[in-house]
Order: structure tokens, then C-alpha cells, then sequence
């Protein structure tokens, strides 16, 4: 398990996400005060969930082909995605975002 930094929490404003280049490669996105971390590849194609559209409701619509995924759990709400993304611990440390990927190797 790897630890990385993401960003200062105040760089990050509600709605919007960031990519990590991690391996796998996750997204970071800051919903009203919550954080979430997603795996960034779309489970359907080759699309970054952090172009992602996020809406309110803590999912985010993909931008190639629009399944929706749940910020929370991951779980891929409506077709044409079907399988769920795997979700990472996110955590807020002195102001700074963190989050924790398990390498896939
Ligand atoms: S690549 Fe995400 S729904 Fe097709």
C-alpha cells in the first residue's frame, strides 16, 4: 500500500476531482465536504472518471458514453458500465488531501 499526496484540501473546491498518477491510477473527488477516491479508469472504456461529470448526489457520469458510478461505494449505477470501481481510503491530514492505493502488481 502506497500513500500519496493529493493536494491541499483548499485546492480542491466541491465539484471537481483529480487524477493520480498512481498505479492503478485513482481519481480524487471533493463532493460538499466529503472526499472519495475511485480508481480513475472507467470500467466500460478508456475514459478518466476525473473528466468525469460530478453531480450532487455524490455519483459521477463518465464523459465517454455517461454510466454513472457512485462516489461512495463505486458501484456502477446504469449501463453501459457493469462492473463497479474499486474505491481507495481518502484521508485530510494538516489541510492536505492523502489517499492510500493497494498496487495492483
Ligand atoms: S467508457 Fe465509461 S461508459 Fe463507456
Amino acid at each position: 500500500m502506497t500513500k500519496f499526496h493529493v493536494c491541499a484540501a483548499a485546492d480542491l473546491p466541491s465539484g471537481e476531482a483529480k487524477r493520480i498518477e498512481s498505479e492503478p491510477a485513482v481519481s480524487v473527488f471533493h463532493v460538499g465536504g466529503e472526499y472519495f477516491a475511485l480508481a480513475d479508469l472507467c470500467t466500460h472504456g478508456d475514459a478518466s472518471m476525473a473528466d468525469g461529470y460530478i453531480e450532487d448526489d455524490c455519483t459521477v457520469e463518465c464523459p465517454l458514453h455517461a454510466a454513472r458510478f457512485c462516489l461512495r461505494t463505486g458501484k456502477a449505477l446504469s449501463q453501459p458500465a457493469y462492473i463497479d470501481l474499486a474505491t481507495y481510503p481518502v484521508s485530510i491530514e494538516d489541510g492536505e488531501i492523502y489517499v492510500t492505493v493497494e498496487s495492483a502488481a
